[in-house]
């Protein structure tokens, strides 16, 4: 959602913020746009994708070493050449983008109304940028300063890059509820919503927190709080490279991460799952391993896919461990006052570690005095570094929005989670304990043979992708795959979908059910399976056409079933992390069988920092 690149240092700026604005694609934009120094601000920005505003650069190219990027996505005014940032004040002379929300936009615009500003643009940066022209005029402070003193008066969620044509040797940049980092290099530096844009010139990282702002300028940069306070901040070194950002011969992002699986499984387990020994060592938690074994309850908050991961979380922690689980929408958590208590832990999961309602939800435990836990995938982004403690995903950078590697990385972590507290807790017996461990670190290889279906699942896309609705259907730990493989669909295909428990149908979908209408069954051979078989032949009856996904070797569904679709056998607990891939592949193969842009879906933003 919106992305930042900015650039100071002794190389062309305008090629480096293209390259970088195509990296940051992934995150959903709707327009593009750049501002550069060359004796005066110039600025290009143009409705659509990056492509268009790198034509128009090509027909109005501009020199120059200090400039900044930005990928919009529509938040206050349709998405136009107009309301695409950067945005400028001051005749011309500044240049400012923004992700985010000004909440008290709209006062501040009519304040700067009756002072005579007039606005091009319906967006809520424009304001803030003839704010700091206003402020700048009336104190005659210098323009960092302005930025400074405008922002101590704005409400809402900010990552900005301001550039003054007062000092082009100098971006100056600030964050609050936005993520925003500096790439230090040799001689020159970098800002970024994430490092992507950056990460092939240096990965070595300044985080900046919230209410936090830094004057970049080509041999340094200093860092205050915006309320005044200098700061001392450490340089980190990223673990990712580019190589792991881009597609590696695959045609969509998505389709690779969903082909990775078995390493990301591999690494999301790597030395923590020690089936050897029959233990686990998960170092994230070691200091808080006590607190947690003794939670009365464990509130998991999450949003999308990251919250199906959650609800599978949830059977295996409350399976294994015992300890009661509740598992709530990020977005819904804080709004209604939830009761935190002492013995209370709140876990929370994010790919992106910035997705601003489970960040809430993060400081909410906080405030409340509940230990605050995260998974999350991104290292050293917001929620990671704002949570007690954790554990890393180590899946690699998810660059498709659709989250798929994610999603089983998620499960794996939660996994074992469960069996750590079930060993410390006692509620697991050694061998139980050693016999599912085994069958976790079967998984990577499991997966590999279910992508082997590739083939079979194309052939199934191709009857699917003339569908206008579709239904998914699962029991126990397959309810969440189904929920899963509904919202895979419907956000890259385009088609409607919903998942359900399978025995809820009788209570409404079965309406829908005709012959036009896929009805997707996750029926793997557990204690819910003789059910499950019941509810496909109450479809089969009303004509509904249906694709089963099995354990190999299940022959019960060949009558019943159009498709089905087989993944090896493992413990009952894990099947999630193999029923999910062909939900997976089904999607991707619809989705662009249907013409569809499946890496960046309509609408979409890959790391949602709004609420
Ligand atoms: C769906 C999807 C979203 C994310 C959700 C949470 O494919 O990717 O539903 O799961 O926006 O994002 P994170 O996990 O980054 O907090």
């Amino acid at each position: 959602m919106c992305g930042i690149v900015g650039y100071i240092g002794p190389r062309q700026a305008g090629d480096l913020l293209v390259s970088g604005l195509r990296r940051l694609e992934y995150r959903g934009y709707d327009s593009a746009g750049v501002a550069i120094a060359n004796g005066e601000l110039e600025v290009r920005k143009k409705e659509g994708k990056v492509d268009e505003l790198a034509a128009l650069l090509e027909n109005r190219p501009v020199e120059g070493t200090v400039g900044m990027g930005h990928t919009r996505w529509a938040t206050h005014g349709a998405p136009t050449d107009t309301n695409a940032h950067p945005h400028t004040a001051t005749h011309g002379r500044f240049a400012i983008i923004h992700n985010g929300i000004i909440e008290n936009y709209v006062s501040i615009k009519r304040r700067l109304l009756e002072k005579g500003y007039t606005f091009d643009s319906e967006t809520d940066t424009e304001v803030l940028a003839h704010f700091i022209e206003d402020v700048q005029e009336e104190t005659g402070l210098s323009f960092p300063e302005s930025v400074r003193q405008a922002l101590t008066q704005v409400e809402g969620a900010y990552g900005i890059v301001a550039l003054s044509m007062d000092n082009p040797d100098e971006l100056v940049v600030a964050r609050n509820g936005s993520p925003l980092l500096l790439g230090v290099g040799e001689g020159e530096h970098f800002v970024g919503s994430d490092a992507s844009p950056f990460i092939e010139f240096t990965r070595h990282v300044v985080y900046l927190n919230d209410g936090e702002m830094a004057v970049v300028r080509r041999d340094g940069y200093d860092v205050s709080e915006i309320n005044g306070a200098p700061v001392s901040k450490e340089v980190h070194e990223l673990e990712w490279d580019l190589e792991e950002i881009e597609k590696g011969g695959f045609e969509h992002f998505m389709l690779k991460e969903i082909m990775e699986q078995p390493e990301a499984l591999e690494n999301a387990m790597r030395g923590r799952v020690r089936a050897d020994e029959g233990t686990i060592k998960l170092g994230g938690l070691e200091y808080v391993t006590k607190e947690l074994e003794s939670a009365d309850r464990i509130v998991i908050c999450a949003c999308g896919t990251s919250w199906h991961a959650g609800l599978v979380g949830e059977y295996l922690i409350e399976r294994f461990a015992r300890i009661p689980v509740e598992v709530e929408y990020a977005s819904e958590f804080r709004y209604r006052d939830p009761v935190l208590t002492e013995g209370d832990v709140v876990l929370v999961i994010s790919q992106s570690g910035e997705t601003a309602d489970t960040l809430a939800a993060v400081r909410q435990a906080k405030q409340a005095g509940v230990l605050a836990l995260g998974v999350v995938n991104a290292v050293g982004s917001t929620i990671a570094r704002e949570t007690d403690a954790g554990v890393y995903l180590h899946a690699g950078p998810e660059i498709g929005v659709a989250s798929t590697k994610a999603f089983t990385a998620q499960v794996t972590v939660l996994a074992q989670i469960a069996l750590l507290l079930a060993q410390k807790r006692g509620t697991i017996s050694d061998e139980s304990l050693r016999q599912h461990l085994d069958a976790l670190a079967a998984i990577p290889e499991q997966i590999r043979t279910v992508l082997e279906t590739d083939e079979q699942i194309q052939a199934i896309a191709r009857e699917m992708r003339l569908a206008q609705n579709a239904l998914y259907l699962g029991r126990g730990l397959n309810f969440p795959v189904a929920l899963e493989g509904a919202l895979k669909l419907k956000e890259i295909s385009y088609i409607h979908a919903e998942g359900y428990p399978a025995a809820e149908m009788k209570h409404g979908p079965i309406a829908l059910i005709d012959r036009f209408m896929p009805v997707v069954f996750v029926a793997t051979r557990d204690a819910t399976y003789e059910k499950v078989v019941s509810n496909i032949e109450e479809v089969v009856a009303r004509q509904g056409s249906v694709i089963a996904i099995t354990d190999a070797g299940n022959r019960d569904l060949d009558e019943l079933a159009e498709h089905v679709i087989e993944v090896p056998k493992t413990a009952d607990a894990f099947e999630p992390l193999l029923t999910v891939v062909p939900l997976q592949l089904l999607s991707y193969h619809v989705a662009v069988m249907r013409g569809c842009n499946v890496d960046q879906p309509r609408n979409l933003a890959k790391s949602v920092t709004v609420e």
